[in-house]
């Protein structure tokens, strides 16, 4: 199929996926031929890097970006992004490496970019669903997100969602020098990033499945940064909207702000 940009970079982060990798990598190709591949390989001990260099060898639209060591999920995608802008491409996919994002699904998160600025395959929303996933992560991930949504003030349902279409315009509007996060709340801040940009985002359904092969890397760390860096951002935003108030306060009543506040 044709996709509404001409040239489509997918970001695929690894850490130990030596398995999952080279069906995930073909599944892409076949459901998407036009678009290329980045692996963002954190020297996974066990070999991923080497596999992802044999794909690379064999096909002209997989390339491998080696990085010293594992150090998160954040820091990879910001090198994706740096990667992808350099090389010029209209748009930049992320996606995990273990089969829980269907390649199948592509096509429809890049129509829907056709008026988005950032598209989030979404499982929490009407048609979305995760399947195969243990009772006590559903609940990690709907509190997550209803946390999210609370303590921020946003629309999104699935602001932790991994699997995302952004257009690199957007992400050049989107002060990435300023990103820290480097768990899965890496996801958070972007959205958040975007919306505050006035960017266009959209969610569309997906499935997510859990990995058949390989574990997750999520850990106590990944949740204790979520959690910090959320309920901090939070807070920022509840303080600068009563700035805002006093602002506009300091204009009715014909008085200055900065006497205010000052
Ligand atoms: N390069 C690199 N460095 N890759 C990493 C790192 C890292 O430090 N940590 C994880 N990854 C890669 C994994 O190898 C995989 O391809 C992908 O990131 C997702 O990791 P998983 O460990 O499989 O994540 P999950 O299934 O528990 O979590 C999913 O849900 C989260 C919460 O909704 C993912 O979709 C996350 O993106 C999402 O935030
Ligand atoms: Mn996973």
């Amino acid at each position: 199929m044709t996709t509404t940009f001409e040239r489509v970079l997918v970001l695929i982060p690894t850490y130990n996926e030596r398995e999952s990798l080279p069906g995930v990598v073909g599944r892409v190709r076949s459901a998407v031929p036009s678009v290329d591949i980045l692996v963002l390989d954190d020297n996974s001990p066990d070999g991923t890097g080497a596999i992802a260099e044999a794909l690379a060898a064999e096909d002209d639209h997989v390339t491998v970006l080696h990085r010293a060591g594992k150090q998160g999920l954040g820091p990879a995608y910001l090198a994706g992004f740096s990667w992808a802008m350099q090389e010029g491409y209209d748009a930049v996919v992320e996606m995990d490496a273990d089969g829980s994002h269907l390649p199948e699904q592509l096509s429809s998160l890049l129509e829907a970019a056709a008026d988005a600025d950032l598209v989030v395959g979404s499982r929490w929303v009407p048609g979305g669903a995760t399947h195969n996933w243990p009772v006590s992560r559903t609940m990690l991930s709907r509190g997550a997100n209803l946390y999210a949504r609370a303590a921020l003030g946003i629309p999104v349902r699935d602001a932790t969602a991994g699997y995302r279409v952004y257009r690199t315009s957007a992400l050049r509007a989107m002060d990435l020098d300023g990103v820290a996060s480097q768990g899965y709340c890496f996801q958070v801040d972007l959205t958040l990033r975007a919306i505050d940009r006035g960017l266009r985002v959209v969610e569309v359904p997906i499935d997510f499945v859990e990995r058949e092969i390989g574990s997750s890397k999520m850990d106590g760390s990944i949740v204790r940064e979520a959690l910090g860096r959320v309920t901090l951002w939070g807070a920022q935003r509840r303080g600068s909207q009563v700035t805002s108030r006093l602002r506009t306060l300091g204009r009715s009543t014909g008085g200055t702000w900065h006497e205010l506040t000052d």
